[in-house]
């Protein structure tokens, strides 16, 4: 064991082998979640946002919003902010650095008061990205961009209406593309949009605010107004957060209920959990089980951009393959760097490969509860699992990366069965 000295994060102590059984809410989605918050800046309106999940990137969305000068009210899952008194369009390193995910505020600021000074994000554990797709429809619509001290300067006189095709299909770049261009009121048309349940969750909230969005296929084409509104809207259940549980569930040989959560945003996770074995009943829109068998079957898994198999999901999924019985393929097409958990998995036993972009996954019988590190969010999650499954004690450390984006995951995991303790590291 490491000496605790060097460790500032809380760890997770699970015990193994208990398998999952009871009923479980779904939270409201992070990933839409952080769009819909950053489309406040785009009114002087008050905006009320419910089902907002208490998650550590939320509060830094927050704070973002309230260093550049806006009002944020919240009470439990439910947040008000008031951006009227808008006085800053910085977005500091610190804040940036703490979630990447801040690069959203470049639209609405730029949108908003013409002008977005925005730390550079840097790569992160699973990969380089990129923000230059961002980047090509602000110029596109007449933002000058420089880079001075890390920061980006974006400026903008007046956006004008843009036709734009991505060349790569990036979640985050249409949201920032769509937020901009619902502030000009003449047509734009993006091409090669991403369609992930989120977008069309900060569609929604767009078209509440008086942008008038009509996407087909990958196609969007957004009227926007110079005076958008307030807005009332409750954010979507996250399909991740569900898709984790699933997978609980199933390699635990457990029996868990979800509810609150959308069954038309699981697909292809629904599709591959049954392909494994798992019994997975649907018992409404919003409401699904799932039950464990005892012979998991292997998988071959192909990430790709929504309705496909979701990046998120693939560590998770990992865990699953590694007890399978027979050989799994999985393919990571999304981030170039996204097999971290691996090396963290085959401490517990996994026997993985990594050839390039594919992971060759060998089930063995079972896994061993080792010490072992979080590395990103869906990665933590991976090894959440994995020890819920593991012969005796796992410890989990760095889990800071699971409370960014797992709300209350341990006292979820207790609810049904689960050996889960958080313990601070200094204890330890
Ligand atoms: N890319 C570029 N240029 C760009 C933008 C993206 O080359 O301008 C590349 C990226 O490097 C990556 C691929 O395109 O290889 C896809 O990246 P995308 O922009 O779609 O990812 P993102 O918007 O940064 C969001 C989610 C991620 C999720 C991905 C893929 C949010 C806040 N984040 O990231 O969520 O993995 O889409 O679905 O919505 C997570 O929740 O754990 C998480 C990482």
């Amino acid at each position: 064991m490491k000496s605790i000295t060097s460790y500032t994060s809380d760890y997770l102590l699970i015990e193994g082998g208990k398998p999952l059984r009871g009923a479980v809410k779904i939270s409201g989605s992070k990933n839409a979640t952080l769009p819909i918050l950053m489309a406040t800046i785009l009114t002087r309106e008050e905006c009320q946002i419910g089902n907002v999940p208490q998650l550590l990137d939320v509060r830094t969305t927050l704070e973002l919003l309230n260093h550049l000068g806006a009002r944020v009210v919240s009470d439990s899952s439910w947040v008000c902010v008031e951006t009227a008194p808008l006085r800053s369009h910085t977005a500091p390193d610190h804040m940036v650095r703490r979630m990447r995910a801040s690069v959203l505020v470049m639209g609405p600021l730029l949108a908003r008061l013409g002008r977005a000074l925005v730390s550079m994000p840097g790569g992160c554990s699973i990969g380089v990205r990129s923000i230059d797709q961002h980047l090509k429809v602000f110029e596109k619509a007449g933002a000058s961009i420089s880079i001075r001290h890390g920061y980006l300067d974006l400026n903008i006189r007046k956006i004008k209406p843009v036709e734009h095709t991505f060349e790569v299909i990036t979640v985050t770049g249409t949201e920032n593309a769509l937020m901009l261009l619902s502030a000009c009121p003449k047509r734009s048309v993006l091409r090669n949009i991403a369609l992930e349940p989120e977008i069309m969750d900060l569609v929604e909230v767009l078209g509440k605010m008086g942008a008038q969005i009509d996407i087909d296929g990958r196609t969007a084409v957004i009227r926007g107004s110079e005076e958008l509104a307030g807005f009332k809207h409750s954010v979507i259940p996250d399909r991740i957060e569900a898709g984790t549980f699933m997978v609980a569930s199933y390699v635990s040989g457990g029996d868990v209920l979800l509810e609150n959560l959308r069954v038309d945003h699981l697909g292809s996770v629904i599709e591959k959990l049954r392909e494994a074995g798992a019994e997975v009943e649907i018992l409404d829109l919003s409401t699904l089980r799932v039950r464990g068998k005892t012979t998991i079957k292997p998988l071959s898994i192909s990430t790709s951009e929504y309705p496909g198999f979701p990046t998120d999901m693939q560590a998770q999924f990992m865990v699953l393959c590694s007890l399978a019985d027979g050989v799994s393929e999985i393919t990571e097409n999304i981030f170039e760097n996204r097999f971290q958990h691996v090396g963290e998995l085959q401490r517990m036993g996994a026997d993985i490969h990594v050839r390039g972009r594919t992971a060759i996954v060998r089930g063995v019988k079972r896994l061993e509860g080792a010490e072992v590190y979080s590395t990103d969010l869906r990665a933590s999650a991976s090894l959440v699992i994995a020890g819920l499954v593991a012969d005796g004690q796992t410890i989990v450390r760095d889990i800071y990366h699971l409370d960014r984006g797992y709300e209350r995951l341990e006292e979820k995991l207790r609810s049904l069965g689960a050996s889960v303790e958080r313990c601070p590291s200094r204890e330890y």
